[in-house]
């Protein structure tokens, strides 16, 4: 079957871009080849958001902790949206744009986006896309917030050590227009940043979308050793609550494996 257009680089035609820009009421920039949209984005922030940066291509793309995100030209959605923040940053941040792009991938036609802490969306527990939230500085307005995405969209295998841990959409049977997908997250990530009351309604929904809660877990934590437990709850400040045998701990940055 022919696979549906996919109109990301359009967005080289100024008169495209221009028509898109005023669609979705955000300065867009976009790049066929970048280090990173996330750099960029950063570098913007203070002077241009709101703003998106998105490319076809990341030399040099981010993931978290310090590691590589690597997409073939062309197959995954890799933008960063540069914003005022109505509220302090938290570690929320994160998990809320998870949600909107769990969100965004349903409305399109995936199934059973699920969520696994602290910023993976996945599907059939597989990783489909991840988020980088940085917050960039705090002011009367507001803070300035960088939400990086990148979504594996068109890629039709992964590389070996990942393919049993991440999946894309076209692996899944859903082929989508990378523009269209820009689109309806961009319309998610603004119902998410909207109201104190939308963000409470996307924290209760990513408690919904986390099989992980109620299993038993391990933890790595980037400055501690390796901890088990059960995953209780999710905190409104983004923290996972882990019961363990000695006691209950709150974690706030690892990396979780579901242990059973
Ligand atoms: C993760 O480790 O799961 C987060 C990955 C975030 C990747 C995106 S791709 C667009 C943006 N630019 C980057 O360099 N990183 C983020």
């Amino acid at each position: 079957m022919e696979r549906p257009a996919d109109r990301l680089a359009l967005l080289a035609q100024p008169a495209v871009l221009s028509a898109v820009r005023t669609q979705l009421g955000w300065d867009i920039e976009y790049h066929e080849r970048i280090g990173s949209t996330q750099d960029r984005a950063r570098a913007l922030a203070a002077a241009h958001a709101p703003l998106i940066v998105v490319a076809d291509e990341q030399t040099a793309g981010k993931g978290r902790h310090g590691s590589a995100w690597i997409a073939p030209a062309g197959s995954s959605l890799l933008a960063s949206w540069a914003m005022r923040w109505p509220v302090a940053p938290s570690g929320a941040i994160a998990l809320l744009a998870g949600v909107a792009v769990a969100r965004a991938l349903e409305a399109l036609g995936a199934r059973g986006a699920s969520l696994k802490w602290p910023n993976d969306v996945q599907l059939r527990e597989r990783k489909v896309a991840g988020v980088l939230a940085d917050a960039t500085s705090g002011d009367p307005e507001g803070s300035s917030l960088v939400l990086g995405i990148g979504v594996n969209v068109r890629q039709r295998e992964l590389p070996g050590e990942l393919a049993d841990r991440a999946t894309s959409l076209a692996l899944e049977g859903l082929e989508l227009d990378r523009l269209a997908l820009l689109a309806r997250v961009t319309a998610e990530i603004e119902r998410v940043a909207r109201s104190d009351a939308e963000r409470a309604q996307a924290l209760d929904e990513w408690r919904r979308r986390a099989p992980m809660l109620g299993r038993e877990v391990s933890v790595v934590r980037v400055d501690g050793p390796r901890i088990t437990g059960v995953a209780r709850s999710l905190g409104d400040d983004g923290a996972l609550v882990l019961e363990t045998a000695g006691g209950p701990q709150r974690i706030l940055a690892g990396e979780v494996t579901i242990e059973r």
